[in-house]
């Protein structure tokens, strides 16, 4: 215990951070979200569940770890010994397998369409969102090279993760960071440089507050949580490698600022280049690999733009994935004594393999949960890759961040919780009031979306939304 890794400086700790919330979500996830759903008035609802209930789950995962510098099992157990509060956490090492074996296909997916842009691929696809699908559909769909794919960035991940937090996670994370802003700035620079690309800036920014309703407001509140990588101890894991030293608000609100500015520079970019070439803005999930193929190819130097843009999508995808895995690592490190690298190794083989049945639900052939369709048709219904996503997104990250929530209030309690702060922030007095109303906030406003959740699945019909 005495030999706990730790993050190697403050700006390491929240690269580090920053890098597991900046992922897929940012870039693809936020932008068709917020220009879908009222843009400028999306955003400001979208922030303010960023403020409160993001920022609060932030600081309460990150003081977990550092008050127990363990990850979540055995922080959990640490806390509150001998009680059931254990399970949250094992509910987020759960999560992690399931978030890791999809996203771990996305990133191949990404790494791929790196290959396609670089060597000119996207060319023939000019002006021609049909064609820019059909190529999608077709190669997630197939057997063997998606699965290709897909491996080779589950290694990347276990190779980073083997080398530990200071070397492998924080040093990738310092270098791949600044890329990501970098890219992004020049993309959306160069976007607003295009010939209508203001109007870009509109769709995304100009309030419409016609076009919020009561669904979207859900949406963002998931969202937050989400892109904040909150909810399956994540945090709690990287904050168990800081120490007392470190100020926890500050951290966090830096997490918070990069980002939400990252999240807003990807929808800068893309949507000024969208609207320039006329594409549709509309194009919602399909937008990045459907529309943006066809609309690199009819700039100049679109192979360049391209390549750019999946180069810097897929380090965003990287430094997310790698944070997934390495919850699982702790775990194995903290509970159960293992070597850093068998634990990666072992469990990054298996996320992989559940990931590879993931890929193959679309369209290679095994769809493990399409047996049952007939049976439980609202949930297993859908292919292995979507329950997959939703049990994770809808379900298991949310039933974690409440517990979280619930957790400081009834169990850790909110003085222990203020005095692992270490600071005051309204006034010695007010803060427990303050923190209190905070984490309870939390707590009901994301136990209402996992209700509304489940109502909607088993009625057909959501409270809201
Ligand atoms: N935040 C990442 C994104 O926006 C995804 C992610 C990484 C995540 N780690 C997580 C989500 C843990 C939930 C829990 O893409």
């Amino acid at each position: 215990m005495q030999n706990r890794e730790q993050w190697g400086s403050k700006l390491g700790f929240i690269l580090a951070a920053s890098g597991s919330a900046v992922g897929i979500g940012n870039i693809w996830k936020f932008p068709h979200m917020a220009g879908q759903n009222g843009g400028a008035a999306f955003t400001l609802v979208y922030l303010l569940c960023i403020l409160v209930v993001g920022l609060t789950i932030v600081v309460a995962e990150l003081a977990i770890g550092r008050s127990t510098q363990l990850s979540p099992v055995g922080a959990f157990e640490k806390l509150a010994p001998k009680t059931n509060w254990k399970w949250v956490g094992f509910l987020g090492v759960a999560s992690a397998f399931v978030i890791l074996s999809f996203y771990g296909v996305v990133g191949g997916w990404i790494l791929k369409y790196i290959f396609v842009s670089l060597t000119g691929g996207f060319d023939s696809l000019s002006n021609d969102p049909e064609a820019a699908k059909s190529l999608f559909v077709t190669f997630t769909g197939s057997t063997w090279s998606p699965i290709l794919f897909q491996v080779l960035f589950m290694a990347l991940c276990v190779y980073v993760i083997v080398n530990g937090v200071k070397d492998g996670i924080e040093s990738w994370s310092k270098i791949m960071m600044p890329i990501i802003i970098i890219l992004l700035v020049v993309l959306a620079v160069r976007g607003l440089t295009l010939e209508g690309g203001i109007d870009g800036l509109k769709f995304l920014f100009l309030p419409r507050f016609e076009d919020l309703n009561a669904s979207a407001i859900v949406l963002a509140l998931g969202h937050s949580f989400f892109t904040l990588s909150l909810g399956m101890g994540t945090m709690i894991t990287y904050g168990s490698y800081l120490n007392r030293e470190q100020n926890l608000l500050n951290s966090a609100l830096w997490v918070l600022a990069l980002d939400t500015a990252i999240a807003m520079l990807a929808g800068v970019a893309i949507f000024t280049t969208v609207f320039a070439l006329g594409a549709d803005p509309a194009g919602g999930a399909g937008l990045i690999f459907f529309i943006l193929p066809s609309v690199f190819p009819q700039l100049a130097y679109g192979s360049i733009w391209g390549t750019l843009f999946f180069s810097l999508l897929f380090m965003a995808a990287l430094t997310s994935a790698i944070s997934i895995l390495e919850v699982v690592t702790a775990y194995f490190i903290d509970q159960k004594g293992w070597s850093r690298k068998k634990a990666t190794i072992q469990f990054g083989v298996v996320i992989t393999i559940v990931g590879v049945f993931c890929s193959l639900s679309l369209g290679g052939g095994v769809n493990i949960t399409g047996y049952f369709g007939g049976t439980f048709h609202h949930f297993f219904g859908e292919t292995f890759f979507d329950v997959m996503d939703n049990l994770s997104s809808k379900y298991m990250l949310p039933i974690g961040g409440m517990f979280t929530a619930i957790f400081i209030l009834m169990k850790w309690t909110v003085p222990s919780f203020i005095n692992e702060i270490g600071q005051t922030i309204i006034g010695k007095e007010k803060d427990a009031s303050l923190v209190s109303v905070l984490c309870g906030t939390a707590a009901i406003v994301v136990g209402f979306i996992i209700l509304n959740e489940i109502i909607a699945k088993v009625t057909g019909n959501a409270i809201i939304g």
